[in-house]
């Protein structure tokens, strides 16, 4: 090694940015763990970094890597609260876009935000074929800072970055190369082909900066539909058009003007409520797999599953397991009931293959991964076992004394029940330390709420095998204590009934949906029940009933009891043509509900909108308040992966406390 700028990291500490000489080719390593995020430190390793490498006259050009598992990630999220320190990253990003040599960087991982920026600053950008490519800040509720809508256009065309930059989804290597926003995909040691890719630049004339290629600008009928589509998706998040209005501001603007607007506009939303509330579910989420009081437990082997039950759960279980590699063995009560059950695995694999998530071959080889049988043996040597049937105490426990019989003393015993105490579930079971509930949510294979439930038997490390299960599935984890319907199901239970009394107020149900979809959440209370089934939520009253329980009646209850179940049934809260999926309001609805509506209330969506997430956030407190959720940003998890809850708004906690701060 020849130069660091070791004089920038803390003492003691690894360079942040480390530059070896290849010959005439410098190699610029940043090492900034765990992602390289680009925090002051690396910024003015960077910036040094060029001044050092301009002044040497043996470099004729650089390659720009990273340590470790990824590429640079982006800005550091966690100085977004803090006043910038200079150098700042659109300084950094144009003094490499200006260096006296050619900048090649060298991408593995994930090239993100700022780190996709800096690349963008580079002469030429070279990747691993697994690498990832892409500007995810209106996920963070800003638009990239440091000339991200600007460059991007001049790589891509307008209608690329359009893509990239008003979803902040990534694209893989391969794609970014078609796109023209990276110039190679190359194989084998990255740094090696970096430096032979270098060599092979440096024989024939450099393309301009980035900076001043051109860009070819759209019509204004271009934008307006656009800003209408954006507009549709966004459900109220603002950042995905605000990121739009810079492009169109790249695409007929000087390069200067369009970068300045960008600034403007990134440091306008770094402050703003939205992307607080973003910020915060994106630490969250990441905090959620690996929770602290977990940290020195260690989770169980994960090899081999046993489901019990192919039914919609119990399918979507197995689905999920075989999408994380899981070998699965799948019981049902009869053959014909195995049957369905693997009709509904196919099924899923099917619609897998038709959104052109999975190949054929690829679907095969999910099913084929599957024993499906009757016989309980077939689980002797699994490690989890999660059981998915009917939700009836007696058929669970005889499920579980079956399990406690032909499973490993070691295996885990999981229960997805949704308003079951696991503690009945459990009775009687040898071994009740391996007990725990695993409330997966609907379709299984798709949502990435997990609610982990320990009973007071669960061992520490049957708890943390649950987290594991969660982190092979790719799934948000969110540990709840026992209660009826744990934390998001009661929550529900709290908001519908808030919505009820809402209507017997006089406030139309078709206001109140409105007024929740105007907030952000994907569907309104009432035309969310119509499509799940009223049938569901009936029955587990009616069960309560019978069991002596004092239930008031609903006006849910008095739409089942009149056949109305939802869209199964042709109507429910609403009524529906046949094949045809939009909320019609109902007369049948109003004259059976005459008599509990007093006379129209006048209540504005935001009104309504405000009292609902209130009555969830209030459910919330008391959640809290009895142990059952371990912290504010768990609830808000629990809602917005499990119910639709707008991430812009943070969840009904983070909205609750804003609020409160806001009113002194
Ligand atoms: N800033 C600060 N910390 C970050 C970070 C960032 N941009 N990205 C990740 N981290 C932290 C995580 O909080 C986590 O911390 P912990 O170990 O203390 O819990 C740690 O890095 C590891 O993160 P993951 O568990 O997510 O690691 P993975 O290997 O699973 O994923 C990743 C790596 C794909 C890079 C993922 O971390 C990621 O997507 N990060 C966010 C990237 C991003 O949003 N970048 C844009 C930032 S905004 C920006 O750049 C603005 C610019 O335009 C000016
Ligand atoms: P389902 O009725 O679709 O499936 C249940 C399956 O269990 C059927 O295929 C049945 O044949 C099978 N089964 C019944 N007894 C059995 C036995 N003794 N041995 C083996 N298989 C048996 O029900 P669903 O909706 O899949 O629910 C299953 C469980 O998941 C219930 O506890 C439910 O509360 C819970 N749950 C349901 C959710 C949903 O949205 N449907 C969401 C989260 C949890």
């Amino acid at each position: 090694m020849t130069g660091t700028t070791a004089d920038t990291a803390p003492a003691a500490a690894r360079p942040v940015v480390a530059i070896d000489r290849h010959g005439d080719i410098a190699v610029v390593t940043v090492d900034n763990p765990p992602v390289n995020a680009l925090g002051q430190a690396l910024r003015q390793g960077l910036w040094d970094a060029v001044g050092t490498l301009d002044a040497d006259p043996r470099v004729r050009a650089v390659v720009l890597v990273c340590a470790g598992r990824t590429f640079i990630a982006g800005a550091d999220v966690t100085e977004f609260g803090k006043p910038p320190v200079p150098p700042h990253l659109p300084d950094v990003v144009a003094r490499i876009e200006g260096a006296a040599k050619p900048w090649i960087a060298a991408i593995h991982g994930s090239a993100l935000g700022g780190g996709l920026e800096v690349a963008m600053g580079c002469r030429f950008r070279v990747a691993a074929p697994d690498a990832a490519l892409g500007l995810p800040e209106v996920t963070l509720g800003i638009v990239p800072g440091a000339g991200g809508t600007v460059r991007t256009p001049r790589l891509t065309g307008v209608e690329a970055a359009v893509d990239l930059v008003t979803t902040g989804k990534p694209v893989r290597a391969p794609r970014a190369a078609a796109m023209g926003l990276i110039d190679a995909v190359v194989e084998g040691d990255l740094v090696e082909a970096a430096i032979a890719f270098a060599r092979e630049a440096l024989t024939r004339p450099l393309p301009p900066p980035v900076c001043q290629r051109p860009v070819a600008a759209p019509d204004a009928s271009f934008w307006t539909e656009q800003e209408r589509r954006i507009a549709k998706a966004a459900k109220g998040a603002v950042a995905p058009l605000r990121a739009l209005a810079c492009l169109r501001r790249a695409a007929e603007a000087s390069f200067d003007a369009a970068l300045a607007f960008e600034r403007e506009t990134f440091l306008d939303l770094r402050g703003s409520d939205q992307a607080a509330a973003l910020r915060a579910v994106f630490f969250a989420e990441r905090a959620a797999p690996r929770p602290a009081h977990l940290r020195d437990v260690a989770p169980l082997p994960l090899r081999r599953v046993g489901v019990v039950g192919g039914g919609t759960m119990g399918a979507g279980i197995a689905a999920a397991l075989r999408d994380a590699g899981l070998p699965v063995v799948l019981i049902e009560r009869d053959d014909a009931a195995v049957a369905r059950g693997l009709a509904n695995l196919t099924a899923l694999f099917d619609g897998s293959v038709r959104r052109g998530r999975l190949t054929p071959a690829q679907a095969e080889a999910r099913l084929a991964g599957v024993t499906a049988t009757t016989d309980y043996a077939a689980l002797a040597d699994a490690d989890l076992v999660i059981e998915a049937v009917f939700e009836e105490i007696g058929v669970k426990r005889a499920v579980f004394a079956d399990l406690g019989r032909v499973c490993r003393a070691d295996a885990v015993l999981a229960t997805n029940t949704s308003y079951l105490d696991p503690r009945l579930v459990a009775e009687g079971l040898p071994h009740p330390g391996r007990f725990i509930g695993l409330h997966f949510f609907s379709p299984a294979n798709v949502m990435t709420l997990l609610e982990i439930v320990p009973t007071p038997d669960t061992a520490p490390e049957t708890l943390a095998t649950g987290f594991a299960l969660a982190r092979a599935l790719n799934k948000i984890p969110v540990q709840a204590g026992i209660c009826e319907g744990f934390i998001g199901n009661r929550i529900l239970k709290r908001y519908r009934a808030a919505a009820e009394a809402l209507v017997r107020r006089g406030v139309p149900i078709a206001e109140i949906d409105a007024a929740m979809r105007g907030h952000g959440m994907a569907m309104g209370p009432f035309e969310a029940q119509d499509l799940g089934g009223l049938d569901i939520a009936f029955l587990q009253r009616e069960g309560a009933r019978q069991a002596g329980q004092d239930v008031p009646e609903t006006l849910g209850d008095i739409l089942v009891r009149a056949g109305r179940k939802g869209q199964k049934t042709g109507g429910g809260w609403y009524d529906y043509q046949p094949g045809d999926r939009r909320p019609q309001p109902s007369q049948a609805v109003t004259d059976l509900l005459a008599g509990q509506i007093a006379p129209g209330a006048a209540m504005d969506r935001a009104a309504i909108a405000d009292h609902l997430v209130a009555e969830m956030a209030a459910e919330g407190e008391a959640i809290l308040s009895e142990g059952i959720a371990r912290a504010p940003s768990d609830i808000d998890l629990v809602e917005i992966h499990g119910y639709g809850f707008p991430r812009w708004r943070g969840g009904p906690m983070f909205a609750a406390a804003r609020r409160a701060a806001v009113a002194g």
